[in-house]
């Protein structure tokens, strides 16, 4: 390994460890490795895209200056993420490919977006790298996992800073979107989970889709809704969001 800095000046300079585990792996593993990895690259560039919008907001409503630079330094770490995606997607076998992301979706007004991109897509997604960083073995899967995960903490706090800067009515008109907003960003995850055999392929940092269902609702119920909570914000019936996930 070099020693090169983690967060290189310009993406080229990306290097995944030598793994002879993924060399070594089945073909049927490989092909999965390749595909679960480099649908991540379009979820990667598709949270750039929500960063992008969430980084002229947290700008132009003049949150606190280290909101300000997360938001903005998270543009640069998604469109970094999907580029490790696809180095391991790449190093399973799969054709080098640069996707277009999936179409902007309309988050909606300021608290929405903070709130999905942040609070929830976030924290979630941290959740999820942490429980593939636990099952895995292959040195580029872990480093890729690792990588990410050390980003995605961050990311949240910009969503969570933005519902602390809620007055006390904002907190309660979070709280009655909240199962709406949760169950919109559960929702997608789905489709996704249903397309994973059951078994995944943990080693190379693809989780068995009941794996992930129990980590999500986990994280739900010990972290998200917990941290609506401890702002203030009521979260009445909005652990009911989980069933989008099937
Ligand atoms: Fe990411
Ligand atoms: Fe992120």
């Amino acid at each position: 390994m070099s020693d090169a800095p983690s967060i290189p000046r310009r993406l080229g300079a990306l290097a995944l460890p030598d793994d002879p585990t993924l060399e070594a792996a089945p073909s049927g593993t490989r092909a999965l490795v390749a595909r679960v990895w480099g649908e991540r690259v379009r979820s990667e560039l598709a949270a750039a895209q929500a960063f992008t919008r969430v980084a002229q907001r947290a700008i132009a409503a003049g949150l606190p200056r280290e909101v300000q630079y997360l938001a903005a330094r998270a543009v640069a770490d998604e469109v970094r993420h999907a580029a490790l995606c696809a180095a391991l997607a790449e190093r399973a076998g799969a054709a080098p490919s640069w996707p277009s992301p999936p179409p902007p979706r309309d988050a909606g007004d300021d608290t929405a977006l903070f709130v999905s991109s942040g609070c929830i897509q976030e924290t979630l997604g941290s959740a999820f790298l942490q429980a593939t960083l636990e099952r895995a073995e292959s040195p580029a899967a872990r480093f890729v996992a690792r990588a990410l995960l050390a980003d995605e903490v961050d990311h949240a706090r910009i969503g969570w800073a933005w519902v602390a800067g809620l007055d006390e009515t904002g907190k309660v008109t979070l709280g009655a979107r909240l199962h709406g907003l949760l169950a919109a960003c559960l929702g997608p995850w789905r489709a996704r989970l249903d397309a994973l055999p059951a078994a995944g392929a943990p080693a190379f940092g693809v989780l068995a889709p009941a794996t992930i269902r129990a980590e999500m609702r986990r994280a739900l119920e010990e972290l998200v809704l917990p941290g609506f909570a401890h702002l203030g914000v009521p979260t009445g019936d909005a652990a009911r969001a989980i069933d989008a996930l099937g």
